[in-house]
């Protein structure tokens, strides 16, 4: 598959390398054309303009800051057509509230993924690989307690969330298709909850039992 990766920061190495080790064709694309030049060389991608990486992919990552969405869909937002879109960004911002010495966050702003939706008409938007942080979607490990690592995802298009499952497989991470492309917003929600869970020392996986253990009587 071709794809298209928007930065060349944490994200885009992590997601570019595993597919392009995975034998994927893989064009970086960043403002700074050294900085796309030296992450393709280091993952075995090629590097392009963000442009080029928009008109490449088959999909095609969003691996940027929230803030950086609107001018850059601005500048692409046409090109992405008919494209598979991941949307993995985090609206992280801190939590003003949170007692002195706690890091927390809140959400810096709401339904993200929808937002890149409405700015990019036509193209085929999936939120994906926003609840762990780039060192998990580099790292080798994928079973922890004897379970595959999980990996929620949700698109309105049928055929962008079996491209995007697909994707998370070459990773060795199990898709889990989670509805629409506005359930999004709780994927949103929940990084920002669990992030702050981590960063205060909990684990945040210890929260939820096995699915049959789930509920005293299933419906
Ligand atoms: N890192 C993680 O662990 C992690 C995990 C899950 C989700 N995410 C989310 O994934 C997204 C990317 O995170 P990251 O860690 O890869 O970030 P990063 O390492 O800071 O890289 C961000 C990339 O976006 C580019 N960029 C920033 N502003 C831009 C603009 N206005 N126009 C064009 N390019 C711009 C940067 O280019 P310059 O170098 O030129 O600034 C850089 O290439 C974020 O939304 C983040 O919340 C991150």
């Amino acid at each position: 598959m071709r794809i298209g990766i928007i930065g060349a920061g944490a994200m885009a190495r992590a997601l570019g390398g595993g597919w392009s080790a995975a034998g994927h064709e893989v064009l970086v694309g960043a403002r700074s054309a050294t900085a796309a030049g030296e992450l393709a060389a280091t993952i075995g991608a090629r590097a392009g303009t963000i442009r080029e990486a928009a008109g490449f992919g088959d999909v095609v990552v969003l691996a940027l800051p929230v803030q950086a969405l609107p001018e850059v869909l601005r500048a692409v937002g046409t090109l992405l057509a008919g494209r598979t879109i991941v949307d993995c960004t985090n609206a992280f911002a801190p939590d003003a509230a949170a007692p002195e010495g706690t890091t927390a966050f809140v959400l810096a702003e709401d339904a993200v993924a929808e937002g890149i939706a409405a700015q990019a008409p036509g193209a085929h938007v999936v939120k994906a690989f926003n609840l762990c942080a780039a060192e998990v979607w580099e790292a080798k490990e994928r079973i922890f307690d004897g379970r595959r690592l999980a990996m929620p995802l949700c698109g309105d298009d049928e055929a962008a969330v079996r491209a995007v499952a697909a994707l998370a497989e070459d990773l060795g991470l199990q898709p889990i298709p989670a509805g629409g492309l506005h359930r999004a917003r709780y994927l949103e929600a929940m990084s920002v909850f669990t992030v702050g869970l981590w960063f205060g020392g909990h684990d945040a996986r210890a929260m939820f039992p096995p699915v049959d253990a789930a509920f005293a009587v299933t419906d």
